[in-house]
């Protein structure tokens, strides 16, 4: 992604002075700043705190924390595998990196697994990550092209609504639902987003709107009870937006409002897509009617707001009482019937069992067409 004319992911490693690096979410979009992962300690903090969030990030960020613990005692991965995963729940990404790690990574050698072995494994990972991504963006971008040429001819820019953030700040590079708006914007699609804000913690005012704004996209920042309000008034083409988890019969679990999202697509008779890469999809979760566990953060992200002073100091302000209960729910699930494709680095499937266990047979290449 282009940061102030500099190219930057989300997360990289300096090859020099042998350090992980990543850009802070948490600071945005006030300050932008860059931090290290020094150890395994540091990468499961950046986690669970949502330094670095997205689906697709936080499984690579794991394997960049399992190469920091191996870095230190070769012994441990055992250890480093479970701290990782415990980090936060939800999103099946984060499980399959480290399920590919214990796979790929000779567990039970008697000194241990060489630090060289993980580094290469999580650099693979997200070059992978950014190819996926890429070709994610090449299909959600043919279907925005002619969803346009469709709808509003050379007269008017498509108008797209997407909920949370599931752009390069959530993957490595180039995201899924904003990377086929990347890459339709590249191709001339004149392009409206609304960006839902995405209570509590803002990923679309602060992450979204940031990263359209350097993009130099047009889009509007509007609060989450009004993307019912903009579809009615005709103003929206077709909603997008990532996921967390995909069952094997094409149910998007995705940021808390989505589901409401998707209602009021259906209910306006507008297309809801999820964009995702495969390692998305768990195919150990069969249907909706299986529970997955739903992350539940703590009641002070909704009970407190945090911003600048126009002098530029931070502050933390209280909205509600300490003894209101708050049910912090962090993602919900949308029935497979409610959406209209899933947009993979393999191309587009429907949401339902058979098409997903087609896409199960194929395999990526990043030079797809
Ligand atoms: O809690 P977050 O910010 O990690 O949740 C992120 C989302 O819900 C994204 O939409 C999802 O991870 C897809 S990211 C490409």
């Amino acid at each position: 992604m282009l940061i102030e004319g500099r190219q930057y992911r989300s997360i990289w490693y300096e090859a020099e002075n042998d350090q992980v690096c990543f850009i802070d979410q948490t600071r945005l979009p006030h300050e932008f700043e860059t931090r290290r992962l020094r150890t395994l300690a540091d990468a499961c903090e950046a986690i669970g705190t949502m330094r670095v969030r997205g689906a697709p990030l936080i499984g690579v960020t794991a394997a960049f924390g399992v190469y920091l613990s191996l870095r230190e005692d070769p012994n441990s991965l055992e250890t480093a595998i479970r701290q990782l995963r415990d980090t936060r729940p939800t999103a099946v990404n984060l499980r399959w990196a480290l399920d590919r790690a214990v796979r790929e990574l000779p567990a039970h050698s008697p000194v241990g697994v060489p630090s060289e072995k993980a580094l290469k494994f999580a650099l693979g990972l997200a070059e992978e990550d950014a190819a996926c991504c890429e070709a994610i963006g090449r299909h959600g971008g043919k279907i925005l092209h002619r969803l346009w040429q469709e709808r509003c001819g050379q007269d008017r820019p498509l108008q797209v609504l997407t909920h949370c953030n599931a752009g390069a700040l959530a993957t490595v590079d180039w995201g899924t639902a904003l990377s086929g708006i990347y890459k339709a914007a590249a191709a001339g699609v004149p392009l409206h987003v609304w960006v839902d804000e995405t209570r509590p913690r803002n990923q679309g005012g602060a992450l979204t709107c940031w990263e359209l704004r350097q993009a130099g996209i047009d889009h509007s920042l509007i609060v989450d009870g009004a993307a019912g309000h903009v579809m009615a008034r005709g103003l929206v083409d077709i909603c997008i937006t990532g996921s967390d988890r995909v069952s094997a019969s094409g149910d998007v679990c995705n940021k808390i409002g989505t589901y409401q999202v998707a209602l009021a697509a259906r209910d306006n008779n507008l297309p809801f897509y999820a964009a995702l890469p495969v390692s998305t999809i768990d195919f150990d979760w069969p249907s909706a009617t299986e529970p997955i566990p739903i992350e539940e953060r703590e009641a002070e992200e909704v009970s407190m707001v945090g911003g600048i002073e126009k002098s530029g100091g931070e502050v933390r302000i209280r909205q509600y009482p300490e003894e209101t209960v708050v049910r912090n729910y962090a993602f919900d699930v949308t029935p497979a019937r409610l959406v209209s494709g899933i947009i993979t680095e393999q191309g587009m499937f429907k949401a339902n069992r058979d098409s997903l266990a087609a896409l199960a047979r194929t395999k990526f290449s990043p030079s797809d067409p």
